[in-house]
């Protein structure tokens, strides 16, 4: 399974995900270093701010308030704002595209 990903620098990419993972995991294991997930994957950190493409948000799971309350903070924030770490990777969303947000 694939996520597309768009980097800072504009540059995209195909990484290569496992079922089970979270978004940011996959992400950051394949090397997209801008994706710090400082916290580790708790929600608490907002360093793993990712924009979804429309037509996958609806596919997610619903933003949960403690991941709301953090992307509120970011500067960056969009309808279709996500903390990767909050997404968990499954093989329904094989070929989803995200864009790394800008840095806060
Ligand atoms: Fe910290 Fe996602 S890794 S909020």
């Amino acid at each position: 399974p694939t996520i597309h990903v768009t980097r800072r620098d504009g540059r995209q990419e195909a990484v290569e995900a496992t079922s089970g993972q979270s978004l940011k995991d996959a992400l950051k294991g394949a090397g997209i270093d801008e994706i710090l997930g400082l916290c580790g994957g708790f929600a608490s950190c907002g360093t793993c701010h990712v924009h979804v493409a429309e037509d996958w948000l609806a596919r997610l799971e619903p933003v949960r308030e403690n991941e709301a309350e953090l992307l509120g903070y970011s500067d960056w924030r969009e309808a279709n704002s996500r903390l990767a770490c909050q997404i968990p990777f499954t093989e329904a969303l094989d070929g989803i595209v995200v864009t790394v947000a800008p840095e806060d």
